[in-house]
């Protein structure tokens, strides 16, 4: 190859890899002879976006069904309204001045310690509060749930190999069919996504669970959609700002390389090579 057509072609070879989708690697965990629905996320490639409606109300599910049992305890309430969060209002930069996250945070309620007498006060939440612990500690937890651990939710969609995939098609697999030599122990619910077939929690989702202020029909596909797509975000909250510097640095890359092409022809033109 003349050396022309070696950067011609490097610099194709750049621009469609970076251009091209790069989506999550959805390794599947071993689920047996179930089938994992494989959805088209919004948020994949290298110019998706989270689907923020979807994560709105993800948000409700979460708050309404997994919130009595899994903590988010990496996130602040005023996280939701950073930017590319889902409560995101470019009204309020400050997301402890934005309403909606005024009012989530005040329909919880958190512990505090008065200063003059030790004792233990309940107050509503104010943004700047962490998302509370449910339970006092880890036994106490699994005392409450037969024995079970609940994960913490913030960052499982990155713990978890086959990421939102995973979490989707967990939270729908309740229904596939037990095998008939199998058999669960007390408290365990047949789950063929989850790693040996039994998982100590029962289904969480059914029909119309929730009702969806915006009037999507809440089946368990979408809330099981929906709280995929809020906990996705919870894991890689700057992921939108990531991608968005990353296709600027991009261009910028581009443009320069146009350039210095120009400018390597302009200065070797009369010499001979
Ligand atoms: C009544 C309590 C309870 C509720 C409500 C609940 N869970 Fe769980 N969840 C558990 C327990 C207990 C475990 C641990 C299961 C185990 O280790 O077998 C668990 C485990 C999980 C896991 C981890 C599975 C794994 O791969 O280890 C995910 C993800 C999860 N729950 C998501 C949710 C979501 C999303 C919701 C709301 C739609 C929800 N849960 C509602 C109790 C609950």
């Amino acid at each position: 190859m003349t050396f022309n057509a070696k950067l011609i072609f490097f610099t194709v070879a750049l621009v469609i890899t970076t251009f091209s989708g790069v989506g999550y690697a959805a390794g599947d965990s071993s689920t047996g002879d179930y089938e994992m629905e494989h959805k088209h996320w919004h948020f994949n490639g290298a110019f998706g976006t989270y689907d923020k409606a979807s994560a709105q109300r993800g948000y409700q599910v979460y708050r309404e069904v997994c919130s009595s049992c899994h903590q988010l305890k990496h996130l602040s309430f005023r996280h939701l309204g950073d930017q590319g969060a889902p409560f995101y209002d470019e009204r309020y930069p400050n997301p402890n001045d934005n309403p909606l996250v005024k009012n989530f945070a005040a329909d919880w309620s958190i512990e505090s310690i008065d200063g003059e007498t030790g004792d233990i006060l309940e107050r509503p939440g104010v943004p700047a509060d962490k998302f509370p612990a449910i339970y006092p500690n880890a036994a106490a937890a699994r005392a409450s749930n037969g024995g079970g651990l609940p994960p913490d939710l913030s960052v499982i969609v990155s713990a978890r190999n086959g990421g939102a995939d995973y979490i989707y098609n967990l939270l729908l697999a309740y229904d596939a069919e037990m095998p008939n030599d199998m058999v669960m122990g007390p408290g365990l619910s047949y789950n063929p996504v989850m790693d040996g077939g039994a998982i100590a929690m029962v289904a969480p989702l059914s029909e119309d669970l929730v009702e969806y202020a915006d009037g999507t029909p809440a089946t368990v596909e979408q809330m099981a959609a929906d709280v995929t797509e809020f906990l996705a975000w919870s894991s890689d909250p700057k992921m939108e700002q990531r991608k968005s510097a990353g296709l600027m640095t991009m261009l910028y890359l581009t443009i320069l390389a146009i350039l210095l092409w120009f400018s390597y022809k302009r200065v070797w033109k009369d010499v001979e090579h």
